[in-house]
């Protein structure tokens, strides 16, 4: 049971797919001009074609490929999708003088199976309009300055939508999904957390066999739960190396071993690295330069564990859908890089590894929920995001043993805190609650007085965000209560600490980490 989207560019297209996989059905992206046979491989039942910032008159504007509607499958046309359908059907598209662009609200008269009669808000987003329609069709739907903004051939099952329902300013989006992916593709709702582990298991056992195979676990949510299905799927056959950089959260590393050796068994080899981590970056105060020593040296002595192993040739990936979808994106679309991200997915690409990456097709909130079914703690399912390089990006100027210690102390206290509050929702995924809290490290002394003597002391930053994506992010406003209990403990508590500050910058312009 599968549904293909076709993507046209529209910066909504991946929350088309989303919709979808809410709605328990697995689906594809596709750019548009896949191979026709490409995207029939994954035998879909109904084809939608995105929206897209091109006009379907310019000459060299994305078309429709012939098997699509050779396919004679159900379609349905978002957007620049429908205008292309309806081009294509003979019916008329063109310019209109406005961009129609926010909040509208659309009528449904008669009965189909796409919209039943009522009145719907919806969220446009076109400057182009329909103004004939191809023959058979009909208007299921239209506002005052829009006739057809729904419409279909219902014999054919070729619907089309001017607005974009896969948005959440179309609250009845998701049931005019749900309806043309159930009652009009007949799809059923089977994409459930066990059947993927069902489908991942199976073909992880077909992709290696015998062979043994390697994963480098972090704690994070990608790489337990990658790692935690190919365990399941071979059992002995893998061997998990676990990297403890010495560069985690008070309390972190024993919490995330524990929670990996509960699931991995006696395939997790612990590397203690802190030392090696520590003098490499001895004197080094350039973020970047912190980035890069960071993942050479997680590379160096991953490797060199690796060595010890039993001849593994397989690689586990914790590559999730997102990452896949974002990699073919056309260059100019991608974003400019702001920081080297170190992450256990950018392992050595010199290593001579085939690469196991079963969550290849996932969300991330998918992620979560096949993590829980595995039975993974919900520390490692539900844990906040915590940069590959650590606090040594937390940990501004030298990173020393010391400093260390001082920002683990403030960053533990800020963070029970806020757990005392209430306020560190660990499951944050719908953009509730605090998205990532944390304290900063600054490389400067400011002044103080604490009894009677003067203090010169280092300055701890805290941060609390609420996010949605982390590609965009707002400052948390925190009760003041909360604040004030947070720097007065850590003045107090954290020796070497005598002045504390809130982040109130969000992203763009600042960044969540300050390195
Ligand atoms: P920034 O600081 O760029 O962070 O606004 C956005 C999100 O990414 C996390 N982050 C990283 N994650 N490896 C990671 O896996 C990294 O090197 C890295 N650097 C930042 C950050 O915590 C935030 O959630």
């Amino acid at each position: 049971m599968s549904i293909a989207i076709l993507d046209y560019g529209s910066q909504y297209t991946q929350l088309i797919a989303r919709r979808v996989r809410e709605l328990r059905v697995y689906c594809e992206l596709f750019p548009w001009d896949t191979p026709g046979q490409e995207v029939l491989a994954i035998a879909p039942q109904g084809l939608i074609l995105s929206g897209g910032p091109a006009s379907v008159y310019e000459n060299s504007a994305p078309f429709l490929p012939p098997y699509i509607l050779e396919s004679k499958l159900p379609l349905l046309g978002i957007c620049y999708g429908m205008q292309l359908l309806v081009q294509e059907l003979g019916g008329k598209v063109a310019p209109s003088s406005q961009r129609e662009y926010g909040l509208s609200e659309i009528t449904a008269s008669d009965d189909n199976a796409l919209l039943p009669p009522g009145t719907y808000q919806v969220w446009m987003s076109h400057r182009d309009r329909v103004e004939t329609l191809p023959p058979d069709f009909a208007s299921l739907a239209a506002s005052g300055s829009c006739p057809f903004a729904a419409i279909g051939d219902c014999k054919r099952r070729i619907y089309g939508l001017q607005f974009h329902p896969e948005v959440v300013h179309t609250p009845g989006g998701l049931g005019m999904l749900q309806r043309f992916i159930v009652d009009i593709c007949g799809a059923t709702a089977d994409w459930t957390p066990r059947s993927i582990i069902q489908s991942a298991v199976k073909s992880i056992q077909q992709q290696v066999g015998k062979q043994n195979v390697l994963a480098a676990v972090s704690g994070g949510v990608d790489s337990s739960v990658a790692a935690a299905l190919v365990h399941k799927a071979l059992g002995a056959q893998l061997s998990a190396v676990f990297v403890d950089t010495g560069l985690l959260r008070q309390g972190e590393c024993d919490q995330v071993k524990t929670a990996l050796r509960t699931q991995l068994g006696p395939g997790l080899h612990i590397v203690n690295a802190g030392q090696t981590f520590l003098s490499a970056l001895h004197n080094v105060n350039d973020p970047e330069q912190k980035r890069s020593i960071i993942g050479e040296t997680f590379i160096r002595v991953f490797e060199a564990q690796a060595r010890k192993l039993n001849k593994p040739r397989f690689l586990v990936q914790g590559t999730i859908y997102p990452d896949v979808v974002e990699s073919r994106a056309p260059e100019r679309a991608k974003a400019q890089r702001i920081k080297t991200h170190h992450n256990v997915g950018g392992l050595p690409e010199h290593m001579d590894f085939e690469l196991v990456e079963p969550l290849r097709y996932l969300f991330k909130d998918e992620v979560r929920a096949v993590g829980e079914a595995l039975g993974l703690s919900e520390e490692l399912v539900w844990r906040q995001p915590f940069p590959g390089p650590g606090l040594a990006v937390r940990c501004l100027g030298n990173v020393t043993e010391q400093r260390l210690t001082k920002l683990r102390a403030a960053d533990f206290i800020f963070r029970q805190e806020l757990i005392a509050a209430g306020l560190l929702n660990q499951h944050f995924p719908k953009g509730q609650g605090i998205a990532q809290a944390f304290a900063v490290l600054l490389p400067v002394r400011s002044v103080g007085v604490m009894g009677d003597q003067r203090t010169y002391q280092e300055i701890i930053a805290l941060r609390a965000v609420t996010s949605q994506d982390f590609m965009t992010a707002d400052w948390a406003r925190l009760p003041q209560e909360l604040l004030a209990r947070a720097a007065n403990r850590i003045v107090n508590e954290v020796a070497g600490v005598n002045r504390v500050v809130y982040d109130i910058t969000s992203k763009p312009p600042a960044t969540i980490e300050w390195e």
